[in-house]
């Protein structure tokens, strides 16, 4: 598929994929790999496909061109969803040289084990391809150590790799021709699940890339739709979810064994939607029937969460132990929050819930709630009195 008078898209769109990075991250949209033939002087072959369709990406690529035309071959990032296609292609084009970060060296050596013809690159290095020259910027933990970017000029396309990128499968490939809310959406779930702990690191990078004043009319990342309108509003967003995002929201979350904790989790919401200030939203996941990926978004977007839980043999049910170590992970900041469950025996759930988020960098605004078996008239009492609290700290 021709993208812009020099760019050929030979990537995979992958329509039938529900996890990636094993089951960490759930693609209810697919996603796409994508792979740029640019075609100048030189050729040139941008990243490649995910391992298992390394078989029909070099059947189809030498539809599109002889193998031994390619001049070139930049991967930009090593991680197998782009890489996993190499091994089969440089098997037939042995000696062409790989142009990629010396990071990238390391990963794709460890992992395929091949000596090919590495060339390494680093922010401010340029290939120049004939009429156009491509430069390479370093993006460093954007999200691998090895991830970089490339810019074309005279066409001005950013290949950003993963940056920018979303887990959307669309044939009509332009953000112009698909859903707008479906697409932001799925950027807002990449971001949060993925490029949260690094944010100081891309308002940098995008500084330093902005700083460059170089001209964009097309941002192709290496997963999802193109950006061709307005390509810099992905840039812009980029900017504010970086810049420790939150909306109007607060989220409740927990998960129950007989429903008590349930119970409090309805009558916290209650009490801080009373009390809360005008527009705000209050939702509730069950984190033990929720995907997990759609959780951390709603966290992301939050000024406040509250966790709750039952107590099982003195600690928490292991769905809210998975999702406290995805909280812990992505570093969120400047967000408050609070715990509480209902319990029976022991109770120690809200404590260490408690403790979890303090750990995680969470403001913690007051102490866990607890009560004991079913919440009754009082204990009911007891929650909204306690979210009317909690809602005394939300911004205004
Ligand atoms: Fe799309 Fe970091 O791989």
């Amino acid at each position: 598929m021709k993208l812009t008078e020099s760019v050929t898209w030979v990537g995979k769109i992958d329509w039938d994929l529900e996890k990636f990075h094993g089951e960490e991250y759930s693609t209810f949209k697919g996603t796409s790999y994508n792979s740029f033939l640019v075609r100048d002087e030189k050729t040139v072959l941008i990243d490649t496909v995910y391992r298992p369709y390394a078989d029909d990406f070099v059947r189809k690529l030498k539809e599109v061109i002889d193998l031994n035309e390619i001049d070139y071959v930049i991967a930009l990032h090593g991680e197998v969803d782009h890489s996993g296609a190499l091994p089969k292609l440089l098997e037939e084009i042995p000696d062409v040289p790989v142009y990629c970060s010396p990071q990238a060296v390391k990963s794709l050596q460890g992992q395929y084990h091949r000596n090919w013809n590495f060339q390494t690159v680093k922010t401010g290095d340029s290939l120049n391809i004939g009429e156009k020259t491509l430069h390479f910027v370093s993006a460093n933990m954007l999200h691998w150590p090895d991830s970089m970017f490339c810019y074309m000029d005279k066409e001005n396309v950013l290949f950003s790799n993963d940056a920018f990128g979303h887990h959307y499968a669309s044939d009509l490939m332009f953000n112009d021709l698909v859903d707008e809310c479906d697409l932001m959406y799925q950027c807002l779930k990449y971001y949060a699940n993925i490029l949260t702990p690094f944010n100081k690191l891309v308002t940098k990078k995008i500084d330093e890339i902005l700083a460059m004043n170089l001209p964009v009319e097309y941002i192709m990342p290496s997963h999802g739709i193109i950006w061709r309108d307005k390509p810099l509003q992905i840039v812009q967003k980029y900017q504010e979810w970086a810049a420790d995002y939150q909306e109007n929201q607060s989220l409740v979350f927990y998960d129950t064994m007989w429903e008590n904790t349930k119970i409090m989790a309805e009558y916290i919401a209650e009490g801080i939607r009373e009390n809360s200030p005008k527009g705000h939203t209050v939702k509730i996941m069950n984190v033990g029937q929720r995907d997990k990926n759609e959780v951390m978004t709603e966290v992301f977007k939050s000024q406040m969460v509250v966790g709750g839980c039952s107590t099982i043999n003195k600690g928490i049910l292991s769905s809210m132990t998975g999702v406290l170590e995805m909280i812990k992970g992505l570093s969120f900041k400047n967000k408050k929050a609070a715990s509480f469950g209902s319990y029976g025996w022991s109770g120690e759930s809200p404590k260490i819930i408690h403790e979890w988020l303090e750990k995680s960098g969470f403001t913690m605004v007051e102490e866990p709630l607890k009560v004991h078996w079913s919440p009754d008239e009082g204990g009911r009492a007891a929650c909204r009195e306690y979210g009317s609290s909690l809602a005394q700290h939300l911004s205004k």
